[in-house]
């Protein structure tokens, strides 16, 4: 069965408390379905309005240490565990000039923010999902990469660095989990109405050419209906469609053929 929100009872949806995280966690919540939605973010006044909406909130700040992320996947389990269906959005953005001071803390968190918070939370639902996948419920983990996962914007070096890691994640767990029926399907969106690159002043300059979120969430609601792997729009799709999706074929063709590492490295050399 190919993956679709549309089987899921109960979503943890990270970065709701704006933009592209927060209208997805809506727009689930009103599918037909009638999933249980529940928004993580930190900002309080904006927790307030999700819970208004109808989704529970949730407080968690993702810049947190391992054994942090852990309670908080645990206490997410006990309280919710209904959870099937994770939708990661939490992300930041920002510009790394190297020619100038590099601020390698805030790469740092930007790294683990995008990337390493990600792989965490994951790694620390498997269990629980996979005992789900036992029973053949399915299940869904949807992270949000980007259209710069494949291309690279030279200016926001490590947010790309950041969102190809993430992309390359993707394709890897994708065909670990193959023979359960947990589904992994990659949100890349391109340029999209946002509060994303309010830190760097930029959300002027870049709204003269961003998808409007409303457009935006329609599209990606049905990509994730339909279970496609890669749910892209935009410059997003034309550049995964051209340069990734080959990439992906190959990466799914050698991994059912190849049962360990070594036998996958054997095939990649001949
Ligand atoms: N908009 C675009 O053009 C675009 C394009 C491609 C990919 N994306 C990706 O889409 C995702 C959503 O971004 P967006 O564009 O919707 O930006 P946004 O409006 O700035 O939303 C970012 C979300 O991430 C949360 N977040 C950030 N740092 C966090 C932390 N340390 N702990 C917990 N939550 C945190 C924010 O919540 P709090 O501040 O309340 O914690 C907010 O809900 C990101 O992964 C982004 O990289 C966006």
């Amino acid at each position: 069965m190919s993956p679709s929100i549309d089987n899921a009872k109960c979503v943890l949806v990270t970065g709701a408390t704006s933009g592209i995280g927060r209208a997805l966690a809506l727009a689930i919540a009103s599918l037909p379905s009638h999933p249980k939605v529940i928004g993580v973010g930190r900002r309080k006044d904006r927790l307030v309005e999700l819970t208004e909406a109808g989704i529970d909130a949730e407080n968690f700040d993702v810049n947190a240490d391992k054994a942090a992320t852990k309670t908080f996947v645990e206490e997410m389990i006990k309280k919710y565990p209904e959870i099937d269906t994770l939708v990661l959005a939490a992300g930041i953005q920002r510009e790394v000039h190297f020619k100038k001071d590099v601020d390698l803390e805030a790469v740092a968190t930007e790294m683990h923010v995008n990337y390493f918070s990600i792989l965490a939370i994951i790694s620390f639902f498997i269990p629980h999902l996979l005992a789900k996948s036992v029973s053949g419920h399915p299940c869904l983990i949807a992270p949000v990469t980007s259209g710069l996962a494949y291309v690279p914007a030279p200016w926001i070096a490590n947010y790309s660095a950041s969102k190809a890691a993430l992309h390359s994640l993707c394709s890897s767990l994708r065909v670990q989990l193959e023979d359960t029926s947990i589904g992994v399907i990659e949100i890349s969106p391109p340029l999209v109405e946002s509060e994303l690159h309010d830190a760097e002043g930029t959300t002027g300059a870049l709204s003269r050419f961003w998808m409007p979120l409303e457009e935006y969430t329609k599209e990606t609601i049905e990509g994730l209906q339909r279970g496609v792997n890669v749910v892209c729009s935009g410059m997003s799709k034309n550049i995964y469609e051209k340069f990734e999706q080959p990439k992906e074929q190959i990466i799914t063709e050698m991994a059912k053929r190849a049962a360990t590492h070594s036998q996958f490295q054997e095939m990649i050399v001949l």
